[in-house]
């Protein structure tokens, strides 16, 4: 049980009590940065890795796009609830895409790996159809948003699953020999999986295409993860021959910090909301700061805030029990961005959010309250995912570097590119700089892609 509230408080002191756990100090975020530093190494580290819980995995793609690859490729895109199919046609000067995405309903989700994968499979043989594309061998980059350990860039093993997924019989299976079994057993079709990446590393190469100076890819959507470019030297994991002298000598690390936090270390800024959160997810106790960050949680936050506001009396004095606002998970993130979007005293989106929600008594102090709920979670996501790029810029100590950022989240919420910016300035070591840029559709011409580079390497070698 959270802990009552003084009684002899004002309203205001009251609210303000509530809400306290969102602001942290800067150098409260100084002190996670260290953490997830130290967290870091521990990830690369041979010794450490099988007890980090930032699993640093390297992802074998090495090289960045130099502008020369040219080619049609077939890209899968994986991760949220959408399942996206793309043609992609790259020249030197322009990428041609057309895509289709398909719905992976919800029992697909906690279903089993093999009605997965089966889904997965018929959508692409409607694909291939629909484009005739039938008896041509179009080499694939298969975007596959969760956790995995790589063996080779067509070669991962799904490590844990995230988000609203939970499949059985997938963990420590290689998903390109699933995708491969059920295209056999689904279609007649014969591709060729070149690669499998993170939507990070897809959203790296990405804007790489465009922008040599890019160095880290972030996703901040329905789940939050960052990678970089790492020099083989830092990299205790990598015991893979590096001889190869196609390739420099680096590797791109998926980080999946999402995960930072799992074994206790953000308890001391963790609010009870966050508990509570966590309790009711599909995986308690797992991915502690994606929790704190990605849009799949935010709105959740935001309603159980406003939900003990409400139930001390503090807001919405005249809402009905039946209102969707005490319902879980109907309180959706793309509200924060919409109520934070109000910028004068009519308050048209929050008004509109709130008879979605079904409550229609409410007053202008409810709207005041509501949103600066919305800003204080926002923000707080803002800040610690500054503070996880603040620390990998620092680590990299480039001078100059651009982050490529993809993720509904921060394309859509008005005030997240700002944020983070201002609070990176303000965490990182004197003199570095940085741009952050968004990246186009990172998922899925950056999965073609990682197939395009691979495909020219392997043509340098014959
Ligand atoms: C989750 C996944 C990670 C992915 C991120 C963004 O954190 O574990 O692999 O990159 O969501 O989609």
């Amino acid at each position: 049980m959270p802990p009552p509230i003084p009684e002899q408080l004002t309203k205001y002191e009251k609210i303000e009590a509530l809400v306290k756990g969102f602001k942290l100090s800067t150098l409260t975020y100084k002190r996670i940065m260290h953490l997830l530093d130290a967290e870091m190494n521990n990830g690369l580290t041979k010794h450490t890795h099988h007890v980090a819980d930032i699993k640093m995995f390297p992802t074998f793609v090495r090289s960045l796009p130099d502008g020369t690859e040219t080619g049609s490729f077939l890209a899968l895109d994986l991760g949220g609830t959408n399942f996206r199919v793309l043609l992609v046609k790259i020249d030197e000067l322009d990428v041609d895409i057309q895509s289709k995405t398909y719905l992976i309903p919800q029992r697909i989700m906690l279903g089993t790996g093999q009605q997965l994968f089966d889904h997965i499979a018929d959508c692409i043989g409607k694909f291939i159809n629909e484009h005739d594309l039938k008896g041509q061998k179009l080499p694939l980059g298969f975007t596959f948003s969760f956790p995995c350990r790589q063996e080779g860039l067509a070669k991962a093993r799904l490590s844990k699953w995230t988000k609203g997924f939970r499949c059985e019989g997938v963990v420590g299976e290689d998903i390109c020999q699933l995708l491969h079994e059920a295209l056999k057993r689904r279609t007649n079709t014969d591709v060729e999986i070149v690669a499998i990446v993170n939507d990070a590393v897809g959203t790296l190469m990405s804007a790489a295409h465009g922008d040599r100076a890019c160095e880290i890819g972030l996703i901040l959507g329905t789940g939050c993860n960052a990678c970089y470019m790492e020099t083989l030297d830092n990299v205790g994991l990598w015991d893979t021959d590096n001889k190869d002298k196609a390739h420099p000598n680096q590797v791109i690390i998926n980080t999946e910090w999402g995960a930072f936090g799992d074994n206790g270390c953000l308890d001391f800024v963790r609010t009870e909301y966050d508990r509570e959160l966590d309790t009711y997810s599909i995986n308690p106790g797992k991915q502690i700061m994606e929790k704190m960050i990605s849009g799949m949680y935010m709105g959740e936050i935001v309603r159980l805030t406003l939900e003990r506001l409400t139930s001390e009396g503090l807001v919405f004095m005249g809402a009905d029990r039946d209102s969707l606002l005490f319902e879980r998970g109907k309180f959706y993130t793309k509200y924060v961005s919409e109520i934070e979007s109000d910028h004068d005293e009519f308050f048209r989106n929050t008004k509109q959010v709130l008879e979605e929600l079904g409550i229609d008594n409410f007053t202008t102090e409810d709207c005041k309250i509501i949103k600066y709920v919305c800003t204080l979670v926002s923000a707080r996501s803002a800040f610690l995912a500054a503070a996880g790029l603040a620390t990998l810029i620092n680590r990299l100590k480039k001078p100059e570097m651009t982050i490529a950022v993809d993720g509904s989240l921060y394309r859509f919420h008005p005030r997240f590119h700002n944020l983070m910016s201002l609070k990176i300035k303000e965490l990182v070591h004197n003199g570095l700089k940085f741009k952050l840029s968004l990246s186009h559709d990172g998922s899925g011409k950056g999965a073609a892609l990682v197939a395009a580079v691979a495909m020219r390497l392997r043509s340098l070698k014959v």
